[in-house]
């Protein structure tokens, strides 16, 4: 922008303004970022920074409303820009000027400023709002799971529309304040750490700080009844984990699951590089759902997971999330396997460790399972198409693509290469392509074909990854690193630089 005011300024000097094109009408943001899986998700025309969300919530009947104030730049000059919304929204500012707006299709509000808004321009946008979750549904599909005592927003790609209006994207990064007003009793949890409580008049306010960049589908909100644990971990860090006190008999195993978060961060660290977050915990509430979901700092996990006793491996898999898709988050939706491939394979590294299979004989045992006509074959991991994105195979064909590498590039350049890559990207956004093109720079060695087979070709590949090459040196602890470890991190930080 400043650049094209100088320029302006020099042909207004030379007298020649008659040959200045005019300038173009503002334009609309567009209603969506050209997600190729997801095409209406976020939104064209600026870059959200912060949001503040000031929320009250009664469980009794499920009604939330709140202001959210947003901090944005705009990235084009804008007559109209989108958010992303479910809800019902009674008043929007822009800039602290009422702006006009109206809904459009399931899941976009339309915003018109008073004033056009130049590129470059600081944005303030504030929507008071107000609904009730449990009853939005968007094509069928509801996230915001209601309980018996309060409700949680838990869903990916889509969570943020049912709590808060948004650039529903992962290419969007911002910081949060998100402080939720519950009845006195009740407990409401969110990202990051809690800076205070407040109780008065019968109600609490819990305000939530995620002070990292957190993408919107990381965003979570629960309330409910709560049995709050917390502590610091060994290196430092608030852990801060929630289980409802409706578990029943599943709460020991719960406990003895999401209780170690920190010790398990710790060993993840060792393997994926430091901790990219503030906080460190988890929360279980009463949903009858199946899945659990790496909402940044604090994993969802539904108590069906701990059915069976204590169950590490999901909140293994959670966690790893924290470094894949928290700290390192996807250029778009299709890049899945670079979330789901990784976070699998570090289960696979936890059993490993635990001597309960190591990674080349589960991979090994993932080839033998499906025969070459089954559907799983079919699933490209490395494009799974929206239909797809977590099915089986991004998992696990996935993380067989990742002992393909291992066996490829021998155990010391890959954790070189898994430890590196979060470091290199940190806060920012990836694709597969970006990974393709680390691995092959850290090794030394073309690696197109490999990706080609596990990622990116339908069918069954023509054998298993071979063993690795030095199948006992899994890290089970603090990995070495390699001398040439410094060097990397330099070259990678130049080379990944734009993608921050
Ligand atoms: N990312 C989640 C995991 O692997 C799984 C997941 C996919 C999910 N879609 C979801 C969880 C929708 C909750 C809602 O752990
Ligand atoms: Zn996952």
């Amino acid at each position: 922008m400043r650049k094209r005011v100088l320029a302006t300024a020099a042909v207004a000097l030379a007298g020649v303004l008659t040959t200045v094109p005019a300038v173009a009408a503002p334009g609309q943001g567009t209603p969506g970022v050209g997600d190729p899986y997801y095409p209406d998700y976020g939104n064209g025309g600026y870059d959200v920074a912060h949001y503040d969300l000031r929320l009250k919530y009664q469980p009794a009947d499920d009604h939330l409303e709140g202001t959210a104030t947003i901090t944005a730049t705009a990235t084009q000059d804008l007559s109209r820009f989108n958010l992303d919304f479910a809800l019902t929204a009674s008043e929007i500012l822009v800039n602290s000027r009422k702006a006009s707006f109206t809904r459009s299709g399931a899941h976009e509000l339309e915003i018109t400023p008073s004033q056009p808004l130049r590129r470059n321009q600081p944005i303030t946008v504030v929507v008071k709002y107000s609904g009730t979750p449990s009853q939005v549904s968007v094509n069928g599909y509801n996230p915001w799971l209601r309980t018996p005592d309060g409700g949680v927003a838990a869903g990916e790609p889509e969570s943020a529309w049912w709590w808060f209006p948004s650039n529903d994207h992962p290419s969007d990064k911002a910081t949060y304040d998100v402080s939720v007003l519950v009845p006195d009793g009740t407990q409401a949890i969110s990202n990051g750490t809690l800076q205070s409580t407040v109780s008065r008049l019968g109600w609490t306010r819990y305000n939530w700080r995620s002070a990292k960049p957190q993408t919107t589908y990381l965003a979570t909100l629960a309330v409910g009844k709560f049995e709050i644990v917390t502590d610091t971990s060994e290196s430092g860090l608030p852990v801060f984990s929630a289980y409802s006190r409706d578990l029943g008999a599943d709460e020991g195993a719960a406990k003895a699951s999401v209780g170690r978060a920190a010790e398990i961060i710790d060993w993840e660290s060792g393997v994926f590089g430091p901790y990219p977050f503030d906080a460190i915990g988890g929360y279980v509430p009463n949903v009858p759902t199946s899945y659990a979901l790496e909402t940044q700092t604090r994993p969802f996990y539904s108590p069906r997971h701990f059915r069976n006793g204590a169950n590490p491996y999901v909140v293994v898999h959670e966690q790893a999330h924290q470094w894949f898709g928290g700290d390192v988050s996807l250029k778009n939706w299709r890049n899945i396997w670079l979330n789901e491939g990784f976070a699998r394979y570090a289960e696979w590294l936890w059993s490993e460790k635990e001597g309960e299979g190591t990674t080349a004989e589960l991979a090994a045992y993932i080839y033998s399972l499906y025969p070459s006509g089954d559907p799983f074959w079919q699933v490209k991991p490395g494009d799974p198409g929206p239909e797809n994105q977590f099915h089986g195979a991004v998992y696990n064909r996935g993380a067989v693509a990742l002992q393909a590498l291992r066996a490829e590039v021998g155990d010391q350049t890959f954790f070189t290469i898994l430890k590196g890559w979060p470091t290199v990207h940190r806060y920012g956004n990836a694709a597969i392509e970006d990974f393709v093109a680390y691995a092959e720079r850290v090794s030394g060695r073309s690696l197109g074909a490999l990706f080609q087979t596990w990622l990116f070709t339908s069918g069954k590949p023509a054998s298993a990854p071979q063993a690795s090459n030095a199948r006992s040196a899994a890290p089970t602890g603090k990995l070495q690193e390699p001398k040439s470890w410094k060097k990397i991190q330099r070259e990678g930080l130049s080379e990944h630089r734009d993608s921050h």
